[in-house]
């Protein structure tokens, strides 16, 4: 079956759909985006990814295009019509299409785009990836989800060239901030867990909430807080997390090893607490439906 995708309350071939070239998106990087795991069929953290989507909006004052319980039908429905098991939904709202001006036009209707797609998540066992580091040259807020993916795709594509899977970014001060399109955590040698707290210098990961919260109810000593590059090379071990990773090992930090390039116990853990919580999110929802 071709792939369908929601473009402004219609559902068309993937293959035709599109946006107008005076769309805010396409001119000025003015839109923010969700990506939602898909697994057995279900959205998994659908409230925190909503709640995160009406956040970045709120704060660059784009309305909800529609109503967030349509929404949500909207959502289920792409997951249905292209037939996804296990795979990601991709949403993305802009401000909209006007003549292009910088400021906010006064009439314009925010876009909706969804498509949703296939893709088998590496499962519970997983092997080790590297990372590199770089300097963050996003903007001072980068906590809005927003589109201007520009210096993201830079890091990226810095990582794939040095034969990484991701890059750390990191502040003028030598502290790590987030990965490209993930969050960092490490495990210090003392067995604490920590990733940078959520202020405007990173994206507050739906999926770092989710780990958080298990491992706070599960007595694992939790900072929240700054670490640097040094800290995070002498590290017992690290990982990254996303809605499409989960949680992903990291076996090498630029050129040092961290632990014996197996996943280290806190990863496993967490990444197989992560996949018990995708099963459960799977069969309340199923059997709600
Ligand atoms: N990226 N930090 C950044 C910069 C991200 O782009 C992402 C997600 C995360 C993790 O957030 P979450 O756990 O809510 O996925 C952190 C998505 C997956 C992407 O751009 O494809």
């Amino acid at each position: 079956m071709s792939r369908i995708a929601y473009v402004n309350g219609r559902y068309i071939p993937h293959a035709d759909a599109s946006v107008h070239v005076e769309d805010r998106g396409f001119q000025f990087a003015d839109g923010v985006y969700e990506v939602f795991a898909v697994y057995k069929g279900v959205l998994i953290d659908e409230a925190g990814h909503l709640d995160r989507l009406e956040r970045s909006l709120g704060e660059l004052r784009i309305e909800m295009p529609v109503a967030r319980a349509a929404l949500v039908q909207i959502l289920r429905r792409m997951v249905r019509r292209n037939l996804v098991t296990e795979g990601l939904v991709y949403l993305q709202v802009t401000r909209g299409v006007a003549p292009r001006d910088f400021p906010f036009p006064h009439a314009a209707m925010p876009t909706l785009v969804i498509t949703a797609r296939n893709k088998t998540f590496p499962g519970r066992e997983v092997k080790t990836v590297r990372v590199i580091i770089t300097p963050d040259q996003r903007w001072a807020r980068r906590d809005i989800k927003t589109v201007a993916l520009l210096p993201a795709a830079l890091a990226k594509q810095k990582a794939r060239e040095a034969g990484a899977y991701e890059a750390w970014q990191v502040d003028d001060d030598g502290y790590v901030t987030e990965g490209s399109s993930s969050n960092a955590w490490i495990v210090t040698r003392d067995n604490v867990i920590v990733t940078r707290q959520s202020d405007h210098n990173i994206l507050r990961g739906v999926t770092r909430m989710a780990l958080l919260d298990f491992a706070d109810k599960n007595g694992f000593r939790l900072e929240e807080r700054a670490f640097s590059v040094t800290e995070a090379k002498q590290a017992k071990e690290a990982f990254l997390s996303s809605a499409s990773t989960f949680v992903m090992p990291i076996s090498q930090i630029d050129d040092v090893a961290i632990g014996n390039g197996e996943i280290g116990p806190v990863s496993k853990t967490l990444r197989l607490a992560y996949f018990d919580a995708m099963d459960q999110i799977a069969a309340t929802t199923r059997a709600g439906r």
